[in-house]
């Protein structure tokens, strides 16, 4: 590490303390970020620490709808984020108006959404999931007749797959994603013969259909570290392969593909995460009775797992 960078991560410390703040970095984050972070995980786990944490600010590392999750679940905390332009480009392919036209359309369905939605889609759903329970969440509605799962068509598919329910469906898809093919796993495992291959259920069906295992990006890692075998192919965002490679200095990990890289999660930088701390900006704030709907949406996925 060269010496300025030392200094800028004694300021961010320092500043962290005086301010009463909380660092939380997705697991995509630039390896700097996740560096510097007090906690990084998955969607699920990053919402958990937000909902209940003692700290005053929240510097959210990672795309506008998590930092939302958090202001939603901790309203009376200052939720910063040191880029708003940082946005999840699958978020964005479903407004609250496509919802509320899906849900006209079924009246009779209860409605699951992905995290990966903006605030004003949460507070038109029934219940909200993640990668790590969009399967137990489905499942717990064994009562009910029709199901809508928005936006990712490919998570839908995989949890279709998995629960045996036929789902009402939105065209989302993740472009970084989609960018992994089944050929890329096929040509890393002729390199590696002995890697098991986990994968994001965002990619394709083509891709789900090559896997050992399918996973969030925090059961990757625990899967990674829990696993005997010594090699992995890794089909989601290149950027995890920083934290599996720390936490697992003995084993070697094979991203699936280079091209599987989210610039919106490279957006926020050590320097951009100082200038929040100073400035205490840009807070991420939910109005009142769009966040107290989206709110009871994410409790109900909490109480299911
Ligand atoms: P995880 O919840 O598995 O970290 O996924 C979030 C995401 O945006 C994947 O692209
Ligand atoms: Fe959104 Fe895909 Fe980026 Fe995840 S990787 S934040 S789903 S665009």
């Amino acid at each position: 590490m060269i010496k300025e960078d030392k200094e800028l991560v004694r300021k961010i410390k320092e500043l962290k303390k005086k301010r009463n703040a909380i660092i939380l970095a997705h697991n995509y984050q630039l390896p700097e970020v996740q560096d510097i972070a007090d906690f990084r995980g998955d969607s699920l786990e990053l919402s958990r620490i937000a909902a209940k944490t003692d700290a005053q600010v929240i510097v959210f590392c990672g795309v506008y709808f998590m930092a939302e999750t958090a202001s939603i679940l901790s309203p009376d905390k200052k939720v910063i984020m040191p880029d708003t332009s940082a946005g999840c480009p699958m978020a964005n392919m479903m407004s609250a108006d496509d919802l509320r036209m899906l849900k006209q359309k079924h009246p009779q369905a209860v409605a699951v959404g992905y995290v990966n939605t903006s605030a004003e889609v949460k507070a038109e759903l029934d219940y909200c999931c993640t990668s790590t329970n969009a399967v137990a969440v489905v499942n717990a509605l064994k009562d009910k007749k029709e199901i809508i799962f928005i936006p990712d068509k490919y998570l839908a598919d995989y949890v279709s797959k998995k629960s045996g329910r036929k789902l009402i469906i939105w065209n989302g898809f993740c472009p970084t994603h989609v960018k992994i093919l089944p050929e890329d796993l096929k040509r890393e495992k002729k390199f590696h013969p002995k890697a098991k291959i986990m994968v994001h259920p965002e990619c394709l069906s083509s891709v789900v259909a090559l896997a050992d295992a399918v996973l969030s990006t925090s059961q990757m890692a625990k899967f990674a570290k829990e696993s005997p075998a010594k090699e992995f192919i890794v089909g989601t965002e290149a950027g995890l392969v920083y934290r599996l490679k720390q936490d697992n200095p003995d084993k070697e990990f094979y991203p699936a593909s280079e091209r599987a890289v989210c610039p919106n999660m490279k957006r926020t930088t050590q320097e951009k995460v100082l200038w929040a701390l100073e400035e205490l900006k840009d807070e991420v704030k939910v109005p009142d009775e769009i966040r107290k709907k989206a709110r009871l949406a994410i409790e109900r996925m909490l109480a299911i797992v």
